[in-house]
């Protein structure tokens, strides 16, 4: 059984309301802006869990196939994916070993899921190779330096929540995976996890940047033709 098929059913409501709900926005609006999604592009979601973001890059009009670990999640992607034209394909699959050929991706994308990667260089090396040359392959994940990050990492939120299988990284240890292609990165999410609901803001994550750490980080990197 894999780890997340115990929360699978539960999974977005975090998503619905107060910080979680703007995480999303934060994490959604970061990662785009990095990404740039195309019409008509065929675009991997690795660690897709219940598709949140394999709906929005194939509302940009992307081909979307996500994959991931966990059978339950993949059956709650698919539940919500119904209907969405282009339809999406949701694959049960191990990011070591992709079951694609070289150079078929015209993006590869993954949020939230190198948490629960153990080999993140291991898994880079596989979706770089799935990656066509010109096309970029995004990362997002929590920042282990921030207070997100000791949030996650402290006992007490461990010991109740798949969070006891995880393991953070820093911008400069994502960097790592690929100096070489890295075009960009960047973080957000500068409004700390104990935040009371007033504030909540963009103002107030607008502030917050100028002395906090981002809560999450993105980087992105591109093949070389
Ligand atoms: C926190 S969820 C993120 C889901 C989704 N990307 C999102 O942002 O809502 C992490 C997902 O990564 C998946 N995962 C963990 N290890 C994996 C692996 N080796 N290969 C593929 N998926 C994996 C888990 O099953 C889980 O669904």
């Amino acid at each position: 059984m894999a780890v997340f098929d115990i929360i699978a059913k539960d999974y977005d409501e975090w998503y619905k309301g107060g910080i979680g709900k703007f995480a999303d926005q934060a994490e959604t609006c970061l990662a785009f802006n990095l990404f740039s999604p195309e019409k008509h592009h065929r675009v991997l979601d690795v660690g897709c869990g219940t598709g949140n973001f394999s709906l929005k890059l194939a509302g940009y009009g992307c081909e979307v196939t996500g994959i991931d670990l966990s059978e339950e999640m993949l059956a709650q992607a698919r539940h919500k994916a119904e209907g969405i034209k282009p339809e999406i394909l949701f694959k049960r699959m191990d990011v070591y070993n992709l079951e694609f050929p070289d150079n078929h991706f015209d993006g590869v994308f993954s949020m939230a899921a190198f948490e629960f990667i153990t080999q993140p260089g291991k898994a880079y090396s596989e979706m770089f190779r799935v990656l066509k040359p010109g096309g970029r392959l995004l990362i997002g994940t929590i920042n282990r330096d921030s207070k997100w990050g000791e949030l996650y990492l402290s006992k007490g939120f461990q010991e109740n929540s798949v969070f006891k299988y995880a393991s953070f990284m820093t911008m400069e240890q994502l960097k790592d995976l690929d100096r070489e292609n890295l075009k960009g990165f960047g973080e957000c999410l500068f409004i700390p996890p104990d935040a009371g609901s007033e504030s909540i803001s963009w103002e107030e994550e607008k502030r917050l940047s100028l002395t906090e750490r981002g809560g999450f980080i993105c980087a992105i990197w591109e093949k070389p033709l």
